[in-house]
């Protein structure tokens, strides 16, 4: 080669680098342990005013390696965000596999303070991480002492102003206001939250909120703000404290008193069930801004507030989550204009009008529509749900309700000046606003429409508390339906910080006989509860123990959990529950209430033993296992029958629930034939259980090796099943099996029956704990793959970071892909079907070969062949598995 040409190719050769150098990615995260990502307190992100004195942390690891874990962590907080040293607390370098639930281990957090913490781990071989990006807490005020505000009202609207010699470096705003409050400073709201402060027993515990409102204030003159709302607590009173510091480190103190003034303001109606009416006539401009003249104002009238403890509120607040554009606008008579959002949910709606001062625009909310394109309201029963905008004359008027929720599709408008467009309604959906955390999705399509039609019957049903319903005069924390969903809901949103607040709820209405009530906060129901309802308190317990570790409220609730069990042992006979006010509630086959009532006393005591054991209680496990396994034998004996075969009058749940807990011995073993063939033969694969055997009975079917069946449960489209929900166009779950209008039981959003909703993740996509773990540490990833489902996937953000399955399959291969976060490890189950010679590769890599585990794949540990499937045992990282055969 010539030297020119030599050169030349070298030219080329240095350019081609060039280029390829450019086009290849930025160079990725150095190898070896990531920063610890997704930090959180207390459940939450950065959160903002908590009352708890030893804040628990969480974190999410990372490492480029497969099969990785933490052998360590260091935690740092500190007041200064620069976090140059842990002067807080600095834990030093723990020993320890745990990433979630560390408790804050340094001395007295003060109140009203904000602190800094970062993190780092060590894996399992000793190599240390880069330290975490820093995160924030805030408490907020730990002792009733440091209130110096006292209680007001007197009006919707509340204002002073106060001075301010300098700017201010921090501000917060510390707010009881009930039964809502909005909160404005210098004419702007503060904060994102709608709907605040939850619902609470507010005799028992009232929550405050806190805003930091910093950016809000400005040197001089500033106006603090209040509009209140009657909500739950069917009166208004303001309980506000603002801890200002200004720059130069002066401290000011500015609290609710009875030199606030106070005037009805423009809403002349706010009511939960009924609706809004705002008259924007009243409106006052520049009220809630420095300077107005508030002279004509009354003074703010010294009210009692709740004689609850005032604690923070720690859980997702509620919010407007997302805004529907109405698919389309019909007028099925003169001045009548109906809006279809196409989507049940709960909320309200904004209007856009330019009209005639004093225009009475009225907007009804409905879940269905009569034949005639009118909006049905009879289910509603005595909720009104109809707002009324009352216009000022202005050029153009937006407006939307604030202290008011509706449940509805369906906008029906009237008193509208003109002719409405496109334009003039939209759909606010208004719930708390919990993170979603999990989506399936799978080759049926049927199962991808029962996925949506749960989560937004789900989310649309969380107001602070789980409800029954969005729509008509209940909107209750009813406790069956809460326990029935609470599985289903925690893998489709992070419900951990909700349900903290929830079980505090469930608390605070126990007595001192350690009875609960069928409503928490009670209103609705009875004390005691129905004992399918009350299992809510040690169901919920427990799922948060399973689901999130969460051994705090195993400890906080152990005596409560203790006394509603004493208590209902008070109430057994011969150690069997007999009384039931609902039992298999809407059944289309009921099941006697007393077996209800029984497997709910059996399931509440043996979680009390089991709570006892992991609280080390070991004295208290013994008495109470001893008294599962009586409830056990009086169930067999008094239920079963020998005869038959069949649990009771062998309905589809009786059958079901002594076989989910395994009540059931070899001697009543006839019962799951029995269930079988009731299901299969005498039904045709369909349910006629309520939302109890609900429940239960496909995780039931999946476990004894039925999951055939259960997917033919699953996907059937007639009555009664979820199909034929959907197929009757819900678009959220009913309350219902029966498709039922008419003023009689009907919602149309009820969460209830969707607890089959976990069994879409537990079942087909596999997404399961190995037996004793929790908070997904040891996993078994394990998709029944049935009839005709060619795939289907999962995926859960969990507290431990993601955890996923995915799977497919063709005539003669089957793909699993797992994820399996760092610091956990899965046992991942390949059926081989009826293949012979079957191969499994991952990455192109044989696993499984000639009948035996081939070593040398990173992060995979080990693999057997058994009970017809391939199981493959692996550490922490994402895996493509192909299983081939003849
Ligand atoms: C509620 C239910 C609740 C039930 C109790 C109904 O009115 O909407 O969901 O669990 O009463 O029987």
């Amino acid at each position: 080669m010539s030297s020119s040409a030599r050169a030349k190719r070298l030219t080329f050769a240095a350019l081609a680098a060039l280029v390829l150098a450019a086009s290849l990615p930025a160079a990725g995260p150095a190898p070896g342990p990531q920063a610890p990502a997704g930090l959180r307190c207390e459940y939450l992100d950065n959160p903002v005013g908590i009352d708890v004195r030893q804040p628990r942390f969480f974190w999410v690891l990372g490492h480029t390696e497969r099969g990785q874990a933490q052998s360590a962590y260091r935690v740092l907080v500190s007041a200064d965000p620069a976090l140059a040293a842990g002067d807080v607390w600095d834990s030093g370098k723990v020993a320890s596999a745990r990433s979630t639930q560390v408790v804050f281990g340094g001395g007295a957090l003060e109140s009203g303070k904000t602190y800094f913490w970062k993190v780092m781990f060590w894996d399992k071989d000793g190599q240390g991480s880069p330290w975490s990006e820093a995160a924030r807490f805030e408490t907020g005020l730990f002792d009733r002492a440091e209130w110096k505000a006292s209680w007001i009202g007197g009006g919707n609207q509340l204002r002073k102003e106060f001075s301010l010699a300098g700017r201010a470096r921090r501000a917060r705003a510390y707010v009881c206001g009930l039964g809502y409050h909005e909160l404005r400073v210098n004419g702007r709201k503060a904060g994102n939250h709608v709907l605040d402060p939850a619902w609470t027993t507010y005799d028992k515990r009232a929550l405050y909120v806190t805003y930091d409102i910093t950016n809000s204030l400005r040197q001089g003159q500033n106006a603090v703000a209040v509009v209140l709302g009657s909500g739950w607590f069917k009166s208004r009173a303001l309980l506000l404290q603002v801890l200002v510091e200004l720059e130069d480190g002066t401290k000011a103190v500015w609290t609710s008193d009875a030199t606030w003034k106070a005037a009805p303001g423009p809403i002349l109606e706010d009511s939960i069930y009924n609706g809004e009416t705002y008259d924007a006539r009243f409106e006052t401009a520049g009220w809630d801004r420095p300077g107005f003249d508030d002279k004509g104002w009354a003074a703010a009238e010294a009210v009692k507030g709740p004689a609850g403890v005032l604690s923070a509120q720690m859980m997702p607040a509620i919010q407007v989550v997302d805004t529907l554009v109405p698919l389309k606008m019909t007028n099925p008579r003169p001045g009548v204009y109906v809006f279809d959002m196409g989507q049940n949910a709960s909320g309200w709606a904004r209007l856009r009008v330019k009209g005639p001062r004093g225009t009475d625009v009225r907007l009804r909310f409905a879940e269905m529509l009569f034949a005639d394109g009118m909006i049905n309201q009879d289910n509603l029963r005595s909720a009104r749900a109809e707002d009324h905008y009352i216009l000022k004359g202005d050029d153009d008027e937006t407006w939307e309700p604030r202290f008011t929720y509706h449940g509805f599709r369906y906008v029906e408008l009237t008193g509208f000046p003109g002719t409405p467009g496109p334009d003039t309604l939209r759909g606010r959906v208004v719930h708390s606003a919990v993170r979603p955390v999990g989506s399936f999705a799978a080759s049926k399509d049927i199962l991808n429409r029962l996925q949506r039609i749960i989560t937004w019957g789900q989310k649309t049903n969380l107001h602070s508390i789980p409800t029954d319903c969005d729509q008509r005069d209940e909107r209750m924390g009813w406790m069956g339906d809460a326990q029935g969903t609470a599985e289903e809901a925690m893998m489709n949103f992070d419900m951990a910080a909700f349900y903290a607040n929830f079980v505090r709820d469930i608390r605070d209405v126990q007595d001192d006989k350690g009875q609960i009530t069928d409503t928490v906060p009670h209103v609705w129901g009875s004390r005691p509860a129905d004992p399918a309802w009350g299992a809510a308190y040690p169901l919920i317990c427990w799922y948060m123990y399973q689901y999130y570790g969460d051994r705090r409220v195993l400890e906080e609730q152990f005596d409560g959990l203790k006394k509603y069990v004493e208590f209902l042992r008070g109430r057994a006979e011969n150690e069997l529950l007999r009384y039931s006010y609902y039992g298999d509630w809407v059944a289309v086959d009921k099941c006697p209430g007393a077996v209800v009532s029984s497997f709910y006393y059996y399931y509440d005591t043996k979680i009390l033993a089991d709570a006892a054991r992991v609280l080390g209680k070991a004295q208290d496990a013994a008495v109470y296992d001893k008294l599962a396994a009586d409830i056990r034998t009086a169930f067999n004996r008094e239920f079963y029958n020998p005869r038959t075969g069949d649990y009771a009058d062998g309905t589809q749940t009786a059958n079901t629930l002594p076989l989910f807990l395994g009540i059931s011995t070899e001697k009543e073993g006839g019962a799951w034939g029995r269930l079988f063939d009731n299901i299969v033969y005498k039904h045709d694969s369909h349910l006629t259980t309520g939302i109890i055997g609900t429940k239960y009975i496909m995780e039931l079917l999946t476990r004894n090796g039925a999951s055939d069946l259960a997917y033919d449960i699953a996907v059937q489209t007639t009555y009664p099943s979820w199909g034929y929900m959907i197929e009757n166009g819900a678009t959220t779950l009913w309350e219902l099996w029966q498709r039922r209008e008419g003023s009689s039981m009907n919602s149309h959003n009820h969460p209830m029956f969707g607890s089959v909703g976990a069994w879409l993740y537990k079942a087909l996509a596999g997404i399961t704990m190995a037996p004793g773990s929790v908070g997904y540490e040891k996993l078994v990833l394990q998709p029944q793959m049935v009839r005709d489902l060619m795939h289907a996937s999962g995926t859960i953000d969990t507290l431990r970071g993601e955890v996923g399955c995915a799977w497919s399959r063709t005539d003669g291969s089957v793909r699993v892909e797992p994820v399996v976060p760092v610091g956990s490890e899965a046992e991942v189950v390949i059926p081989r079907f009826n293949l012979r010679h079957v191969r499994v590769t991952e990455g192109g890599r044989a696993v499984w070969e000639n009948g035996a585990f081939v070593p040398g794949v990173a992060g995979v540990a080990a693999a057997a062949d058994k009970d017809g499937a391939i199981r493959v045992k692996v550490g922490s990282g994402r895996y493509a598995f192909v299983l081939e055969g003849d």
